[in-house]
């Protein structure tokens, strides 16, 4: 039987939650980590019985240090690293700690609260959340550029392929990799553009979401770089965020991958370019503020981390 993967490849909901945590130093956090493993396999069971029609579900990834810091098997998964910066002429990806993340949806901001809030009673005494994005659901799926954004994602059984790791590395087989970064936009430049400028930014239509032919589509858009062939492909779950009053208007942009070198291509087609210098366009209006990659257990394997 296959390894129970969490819900990784779950469609978009309404509502999410993003945390980063980061433990505290010199404290002993296994024994928190266990009884953590076993709230989420708690929460997600009970969310299922309690709102079967909510989709509602939490989902947990362990960055690089806390993996060696918590004692977790090794040899490691083949890709978990810490992120490194990816710098270009003049945009970095950049690189942030981040020991735990959560990424908590729901078609209702009562039920992400809810999980958010028991998660941080468990884990406040060993560890600082280092990072909290309320995620909504804007207008028809679309970022908070105006564009719609997740439509050449993959769907049904390639969304496991993308999304799962396989029989590559059989010791972490059902598990994905976790890349996350907090963007900033700049939107009074980006709302001077006419919008056929935007949508040379992007490569598609702005009101119905068409893409661009090939002969018209700018090297320099947004999805002719990040697109890296049809067999190298993630699952992507963005979500805008606002904040009027500092504002910070934003994606979080979250990938789960089978492999992570497939999101370190498509990284670097961005900001270094391809061919080198021509990087997309789409950075000169969003900067990433964060940058970390995690690994996401299986079920399995966070019901052996429960018992410690
Ligand atoms: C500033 C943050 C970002 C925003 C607002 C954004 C927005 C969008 C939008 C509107 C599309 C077109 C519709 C779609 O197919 O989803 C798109 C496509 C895509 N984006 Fe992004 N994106 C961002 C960052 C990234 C990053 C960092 C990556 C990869 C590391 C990425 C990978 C992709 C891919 C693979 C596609 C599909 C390309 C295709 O095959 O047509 N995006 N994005």
């Amino acid at each position: 039987m296959n390894p129970e993967s969490q819900n990784t490849i779950d469609s978009t909901n309404s509502n999410t939650i993003f945390m980063v945590w980061n433990f505290k130093e010199n404290l002993q956090v296994k024994a928190v980590f266990s009884n953590l493993c076993k709230l989420l396999i708690n929460l997600n069971n009970s969310a299922a019985i309690r709102f079967p029609v909510s989709r509602a579900s939490c989902v947990m990834g362990i960055g690089y240090q806390a993996w060696l810091q918590l004692g977790l098997p090794a040899p490691l998964p083949k890709e978990l690293v810490d992120f490194v910066p990816v710098t270009g002429e003049k945009h970095t990806a950049v690189s942030s700690r981040g020991d735990l993340h959560f990424h908590i949806r729901a078609d209702s901001q009562s039920i992400c609260y809810d999980m958010a809030s028991e998660i941080t009673d468990l884990l406040s005494p060993v560890a600082v959340s280092v990072e909290e994005i309320q995620g909504f659901r804007y207008w028809d799926g679309r970022s908070i550029l105006g564009f719609v954004d997740g439509t050449e994602n993959p769907n049904g059984q390639e969304r496991e392929f993308f999304g799962i790791i396989g029989d590559d590395d059989p010791d972490y087989k059902g598990g994905s990799y976790l890349f996350v970064q907090k963007y900033i936009h700049d939107l009074a430049a980006w709302k001077g553009l006419s919008v056929g400028d935007q949508e040379k930014v992007i490569g598609r239509s702005k009101s119905n979401d068409i893409e661009m032919e090939d002969d018209v589509k700018p090297a320099n858009s947004h999805i002719a770089l990040a697109n890296v062939g049809d067999d190298l492909k993630i699952v992507r779950d963005n979500m805008p965020f606002g904040n009027m009053s500092t504002n910070e208007m934003g994606t979080y942009f979250i990938a789960y991958a089978s492999k992570f070198s497939t999101v370190q291509k498509m990284l670097s087609n961005m900001f270094i370019g391809a061919p080198i210098g021509n990087y997309d366009r789409i950075l000169d209006f969003s900067t990433p503020k964060t940058g970390s990659l995690f690994f996401v257990p299986t079920v399995d394997m966070m019901d052996e981390f429960s018992s410690g």
